[in-house]
């Protein structure tokens, strides 16, 4: 039987080591590398259906039309592949996220790692991995990452063409498992997308340059502490990369304030749980969610104590998990 639709499911992922800033706008490459963890049971799943009576693509989002903007996004990163194929084919896609969308918690990122697998099994598979992770940052930086499982390093790159800032798997998630609870302290979209704060951030804020050129010392100390399985080193450069980029968005003009009163409280909590001696870190995106990770033989005791912290909405708890992948 001719084969007629294409589904994909992606999961979002937790940049450890934080991408904010572009080098080039137009074909969105990042001004730094980044290191993050793809989770598991969140979930994006993106289905492709040609549709030979279409001139433009439709985007469906939880099941309802996605607005202009989103269809124009859409559209555009699926003309990469019609450019590359010389195929003009035109699809109905219709993509559903099983946790909020748009707050902080990385739908894009799902959503266009799913979006460039099914596109590619719908083109007749032009691209190998490494290759959609280019296609799938042109939809959005983070989206490179979650096509790989595990841990992963974004590289920065440094052609023009973009062809060097890529994705790769830097451990598989079995070799070495990690327990996240997302905590959601709201599930309002959030104000000020990732994408017009960078450009923001990187206009006004005097910290930028000192943020892009400690980066490699970052990503490098990282990738060791991963490498040697250290935890410690982790929890470290996790906080420091991510309070530094929290403090280079409140340096910008005017500053911006992700975080809610919840989001701060949150902190505190898994500070003082450290101190306590319990191996457990925060890191916290372009929204007032934090993301709380340890090590899963602690995970247990930290979910109770997570749940004592008034004001947060809800926890999910989430492992390690695969990269992109096609499901039918
Ligand atoms: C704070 O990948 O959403 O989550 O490339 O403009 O789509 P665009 O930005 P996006 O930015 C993610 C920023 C971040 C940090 C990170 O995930 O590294």
């Amino acid at each position: 039987m001719h084969k007629n639709t294409w589904t994909a499911v992606a999961h979002p992922n937790i940049a450890l080591v934080k991408y904010w800033g572009k080098r080039d706008e137009r074909l969105n490459l990042p001004a730094v590398g980044s290191i993050s963890i793809t989770l598991d049971t969140l979930e994006s799943r993106t289905q492709l259906r040609p549709s030979p009576e279409l001139t433009t693509d439709q985007f469906m989002i939880n099941g309802v039309p996605a607005p202009e903007a989103q269809q124009q996004r859409i559209q555009r990163f699926l003309d990469l592949f019609r450019a590359h194929t010389g195929k003009s084919q035109f699809f109905t896609v219709t993509s559903t996220n099983n946790f909020p969308t748009g707050a902080g918690l990385a739908s894009s990122a799902s959503g266009f790692a799913a979006l460039a697998v099914a596109a590619n099994a719908a083109f007749g598979n032009p691209f190998n991995l490494r290759e959609l992770s280019v296609i799938a940052r042109q939809g959005s930086g983070s989206a490179a990452r979650s096509i790989f499982g595990g841990w992963v390093e974004m590289h920065r790159g440094n052609a023009p063409d973009g062809t060097d800032a890529f994705a790769e798997q830097l451990l598989p998630p079995e070799a070495w498992p990690l327990t996240v609870f997302v905590c959601v302290t709201s599930e309002l979209p959030k104000t000020i997308g990732s994408t017009e704060g960078m450009n923001h951030t990187a206009a006004t804020s005097p910290y930028y340059t000192a943020w892009i050129n400690q980066q490699p010392a970052d990503l490098a100390a990282m990738r060791r502490a991963i490498q040697q399985r250290d935890f410690e080193q982790v929890i470290d450069i996790s906080e420091f990369s991510c309070l530094k980029m929290h403090g280079l968005m409140l340096s910008a003009r005017p500053g911006l304030v992700y975080w809610n009163g919840v989001t701060v409280d949150i902190i505190h909590h898994v500070r003082a749980l450290r101190r306590k001696g319990i191996p457990v870190f925060f890191t916290i995106d372009a929204g007032p969610q934090v993301k709380v990770i340890c090590l899963p033989e602690v995970a247990d005791s930290v979910e109770d104590s997570l749940k004592e912290i008034p004001g947060i909405q809800n926890i999910y708890r989430t492992g390690l998990g695969e990269g992109a992948r096609l499901i039918d």
